[in-house]
């Protein structure tokens, strides 16, 4: 895994989930990380059991708290990170929330709120890093399994994972001019399952 020595890596929800434990099993790897979430009690406590798979006294861990559905935010903390911190070589989007219901149960505060965190949250990263990123840089979306099949009682939910769907393929294109890998994560809740679409495989 010498791939990711010395790799700075971006992962929105690195506090918690999926997200923390790719960024631990990237950093036993020796790459350098920026975990983004809101909370910054939690990013706090992922930055210290992060540190415990260190494999190298040069590596860092810096914490972002901020809200990726916040355009404005995002970008006045994003640009600020790229300037003082540098380019990611891998953005990670991880950041999502899990809302389960029928759709008349599912006030549109709600609705709006899954799509805003879930889709246009990993449309906001992405398009803050992108006119920065590199050749050869890679750029990962974690969709689902619920992304993928029209799940009963997924309503919102499903909306949202099945949009990324639709971000990453138009995407794909756009970023294979640029020379910039894309892969599009379709997991499910034992985590044994994991599709991944193109762009080459981040755990092994
Ligand atoms: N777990 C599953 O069964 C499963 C299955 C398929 C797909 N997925 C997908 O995998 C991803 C991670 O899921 P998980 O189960 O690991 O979730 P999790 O443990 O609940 O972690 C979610 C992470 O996203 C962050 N986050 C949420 N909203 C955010 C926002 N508005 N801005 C910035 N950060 C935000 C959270 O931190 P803060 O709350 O502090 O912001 C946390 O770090 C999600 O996209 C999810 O849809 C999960």
């Amino acid at each position: 895994m010498d791939y990711y020595k010395n790799k700075h890596v971006y992962i929105t929800g690195g506090s918690s989930g999926i997200g923390l434990e790719i960024a631990r099993k990237l950093f036993s790897y020796g790459a350098n990380l920026t975990i983004i979430a809101r909370n910054s009690a939690k990013l706090e406590e992922a930055r210290r059991n992060i540190e415990q798979v260190k494999v190298s006294s040069g590596q860092f861990i810096r914490c972002l708290s901020v809200d990726v559905s916040d355009s404005a935010e995002l970008s006045r903390v994003i640009s600020q990170t790229l300037k003082e911190f540098g380019v990611p070589d891998i953005l990670i989007n991880s950041a999502g929330i899990i809302s389960c219901d029928y759709l008349g149960n599912i006030p549109y505060d709600k609705f709006d709120a899954v799509m805003k965190i879930n889709l246009y949250g990993t449309r906001n990263m992405i398009a803050e890093v992108l006119p920065a990123m590199k050749k050869e840089a890679h750029i990962v979306i974690i969709s689902s399994m619920a992304g993928l099949v029209g799940m009963c009682g997924y309503t919102a939910y499903g909306t949202s994972k099945f949009a990324l769907v639709g971000l990453a393929e138009c995407l794909r294109g756009e970023l294979k001019q640029k020379g910039i890998h894309l892969t599009l994560v379709h997991t499910c809740k034992s985590y044994r399952y994991v599709i991944s679409t193109e762009g080459r495989n981040l755990i092994q």
